[in-house]
């Protein structure tokens, strides 16, 4: 019994000690984060990408997966790449089409898991480049893109389901052919020509903002890509590129907070946005960015109509803002190297939206106020952005704005004044702030109207 007692004693005191121990980072810790706030700073100002994923894969046009899905073998894949060969691809139209929807950077696909390469890897033949007159389909990205004055980033996939030395694991696509597993998989070697392909693309294409490297799982992360020593030699060549968190399983705390990597700068929810900033074990603000297909798929799927409205697309741009997040939102351009006519006509809507509003998305992050019913709200420094986005009649009641200090409050879209008061039929409780919308069953501007308060302080 005594001893029990000693030994649940030894326990409670032990967790209060990791408590107290999570509660205070180590001067690493600290050094580390402020270096990832410091490189993101444009990143995290921006708010708005456009992810691309092209690749032979656009062929069959089942998505990207379509490989692994079907258990297609690398000689049977093979009919795709002799026929992908992307005449239409004219990276200076993607980016304009980007830079109009008010994206602020993008991020290119240069190998997903098929192993195909977009770039002149000198490191391999499985690539686009001889069968496309000579032409890098990479660097013709970064220059169009960089011309528009877009940031620019990569995909790459570390996971490569062609590669000999790469094992059938996870979702490769033979997992389940006996006699392909009984090869010698040589990982040093993979390794190799994984870390060989990273060093190409980092060294030999200029100045890259952003390296997205996709994905691990299982015993496939961190050190088993040998990440320390990757991640470094990408530092070497670019000191201020931003990685995404791929490279590692972030599983983060039982409590859903994350820990800021030395891996990685930045946390990726992929096709979800979480319900409130995302926080470090010390409360800090961790960057994050959700990435979010069009229609279902990331790579071209030509039966997939499946298209979100441009309504939702701003709204979930919003959602990210209001919780201090980005967006990098995919197109998937077919075999011909053009982005589907239903995405431009979408980002085309976005685009018109981000016209007059995007002064309530760049530089903006979370407000203090708690949601109200009626949409988000967005900040920057002594300005709130309310964003109205649910009909609603009569008022905004925007509670808590402290109403001492509002200058002045109006329409983002026209400037056009709007009227406000601290009570509303006999509702003057304190903390009441009531911006006067009238009664019109419209909203004012579509999808998304959004008010600015200004503030003295
Ligand atoms: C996943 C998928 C991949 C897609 C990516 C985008 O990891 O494997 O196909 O490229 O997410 O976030």
């Amino acid at each position: 019994m005594k001893k029990l007692i000693t030994f649940c004693l030894s326990l409670l005191l032990l967790s209060v000690i990791s408590v107290y121990a999570q509660e205070k980072p180590s001067a690493e810790y600290t050094e580390n984060y402020k270096k990832v706030m410091d490189r993101t700073q444009w990143w995290r100002e921006a708010r708005f990408g456009m992810f691309i994923h092209f690749g032979a894969y656009a062929v069959p046009a089942r998505g990207e997966w379509v490989k692994s899905n079907e258990r297609i073998t690398t000689e049977k894949y093979q009919k795709y790449i002799d026929v992908f060969n992307p005449a239409d691809y004219d990276a200076k139209e993607w980016a304009k089409i980007a830079k109009a929807a008010g994206m602020k950077y993008a991020v290119l696909t240069a190998k997903h898991h098929d192993g195909y390469c977009n770039f002149d890897s000198k490191l391999t033949d499985y690539k686009l480049t001889p069968r496309f007159g000579g032409r890098d389909l990479v660097r013709e990205f970064l220059d169009a893109f960089r011309a528009e004055g877009l940031k620019v980033g990569l995909y790459y996939s570390i996971i490569d389901w062609h590669h000999p030395d790469y094992p059938n694991v996870g979702n490769h696509p033979q997992r389940d052919d006996k006699e392909y597993g009984k090869r010698t998989f040589n990982w040093d070697n993979y390794l190799k020509y994984m870390h060989g392909q990273v060093e190409e693309l980092v060294r030999d294409y200029g100045r890259l903002d952003i390296m997205w490297f996709d994905y691990s799982f299982d015993e496939y992360s961190g050190e088993k890509w040998k990440a320390k020593e990757l991640v470094q030699m990408v530092r070497k060549y670019q000191p201020n590129i931003i990685l995404d968190n791929r490279l590692e399983i972030n599983h983060g705390t039982a409590t859903g907070q994350r820990k800021i990597s030395f891996l990685g700068d930045f946390e990726t929810p992929e096709q979800g946005i979480p319900d409130a900033p995302i926080l470090d074990q010390y409360g800090n603000p961790v960057p994050w960015e959700t990435c979010l297909t069009l229609n279902n798929n990331w790579g071209y799927a030509e039966n997939d109509r499946n298209w979100k409205s441009p309504e939702l697309v701003i709204h979930s741009l919003v959602n990210c803002v209001s919780k201090n997040g980005n967006l990098l939102l995919n197109v998937g351009p077919d075999a011909r190297g053009r982005i589907p006519e239903e995405s431009i006509r979408i980002l085309k809507e976005v685009g018109k939206w981000m016209d007059d509003n995007h002064e309530s998305i760049y530089g903006c992050g979370a407000c203090q106020l708690a949601k109200p019913d009626w949409g988000r709200y967005t900040r920057k420094g002594n300005t709130i952005y309310a964003h109205w986005m649910h009909p609603n009649l009569g008022q905004l009641n925007t509670r808590g704005v402290p109403a001492d200090k509002v200058k002045y409050v109006s329409f983002l879209k026209s400037g056009a004044e709007l009227s406000w008061q601290k009570t509303w039929w006999g509702n003057n409780e304190t903390g009441n702030f009531f911006i006067n919308i009238g009664s019109s069953p419209k909203m004012p501007y579509p999808f998304d109207t959004v008010v600015k308060i200004e503030m003295s302080e």
